[in-house]
């Protein structure tokens, strides 16, 4: 072999060419024993290592003899190295052996001798926490949760539900249209002929989900997500109405809570009621948030009207039933008293941790 151009300055071929042999071979072997250890899965195999490199007849009592061979101004250096290795290697084997015998398998580029990473796994967000909270308290009532889907039909979402195309009471629903008769739902209320297409009386559902409005300041925002509840069977009355939405209220916030239900319109309810609560801020005395009333209005119901019933079939002459609809945002804002309702969709941490 040739002395490369850049030798450094080394005085002979045969010195850099013995010299570079040594080097590399212990390197090598040291290179090996270490990734055998690593993955070496049984004592067993780990004493398999020991053996081929620092038993008596070993890997490295031969590189022992060879270092042994080389000239004398050579030699020190060299056997240092050599030695340096056979310990390191030694090492390696007792550490594997210990790591074995504590249990965890062949390293595999992984220390797992390190403490675990903590994960923060979050809470559910306020407003899935509310969503849950309403949901439990009517299906402790009997009542059964259902979806529908967010992408409605133009018949669902108004047809069904009393609101011709031309009814003035579209314009109370600012409606992102998809085409001329497809809409994402402007409210929840659609599930309520969906469910009657598909069952006969007695029907008591909730259904929870996302709406969408056209709309946005800081008491709006295009998505929000409402609760319907719907309850069809014989001898269906407006107490019934007033009772349920009554003992909802007591729960949801206390039994100490004040319910007013006022006079209200809509096309698919008649009669149509918004229920109002004692204000939580002020208890009634008038301040910002109940802008001075003293009360709050938290959701909108009715006795589903019989248009509505016959759309699906129902003999009028014998079902009546209720029906209501809540805005989460509105009850989760009360709740925890969040004053902007954007908050609830930016992803500050600093906002969500509270809940
Ligand atoms: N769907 C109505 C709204 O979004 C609320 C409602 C539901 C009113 C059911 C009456 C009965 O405002």
């Amino acid at each position: 072999m040739r002395p490369r151009p850049c030798d450094g300055g080394r005085s002979s071929a045969t010195t850099f060419e013995k010299e570079t042999t040594v080097e590399q071979n212990i390197d090598q072997l040291r290179a090996s024993a270490l990734q055998e250890l690593e993955t070496a899965a049984t004592p067993e195999a780990v004493q398999e290592v020991n053996t081929k490199y620092l038993g008596r007849k070993g890997v490295m009592t031969q590189v022992l003899r060879a270092v042994s061979q080389l000239p004398a101004d050579e030699r020190p250096a060299a056997g240092r190295r050599a030695n340096e290795i056979k310990q390191e290697i030694a090492a390696a084997v007792q550490a594997a052996a210990e790591r074995l015998a504590a249990g965890a398998g062949p390293v595999e580029g992984i220390d797992v001798s390190l403490p675990g990473r903590k994960s923060a796994p979050g809470p559910l967000h306020p407003l899935t926490q509310i969503t849950q909270r309403i949901c439990d308290i009517f299906s402790r009532m009997g009542y059964e949760v259902v979806e529908g889907p967010e992408v409605e039909s133009d018949y669902y979402n108004f047809e069904a539900l009393n609101i011709p195309k031309d009814h003035p009471a579209r314009d109370m629903q600012d409606t992102f249209y998809v085409s001329e008769d497809i809409v994402l739902r402007t409210h929840t209320s659609p599930t309520q002929p969906r469910v009657m297409e598909k069952r006969q009386p007695p029907v008591r559902i909730i259904a929870p989900g996302k709406v969408y409005r056209c709309d946005s300041d800081i008491t709006h925002t295009p998505m929000f997500h409402q609760v319907e509840g719907l309850l069809v069977d014989e001898g269906v009355s407006f107490s019934h109405l007033k009772g349920t939405l009554t003992a909802f209220v007591h729960q949801m916030f206390d039994s100490e809570t004040r319910v007013r239900f006022r006079p209200s319109f809509f096309p698919f309810t008649e009669p149509s009621a918004e229920v109002d609560i004692l204000c939580v801020i002020c208890r009634g005395q008038g301040c910002r948030v109940c802008k001075q009333t003293g009360w709050l209005e938290i959701l909108g119901s009715g006795m589903v009207h019989p248009a509505v019933l016959e759309n699906v079939g129902y003999d009028t002459s014998r079902y009546t039933g209720f029906a209501f609809g809540m805005g989460v945002e509105r009850i989760t804002m009360l709740k925890y008293g969040v004053d902007d309702i954007r908050k609830y969709f930016e992803n500050d941490l600093r906002f969500l941790r509270q809940f």
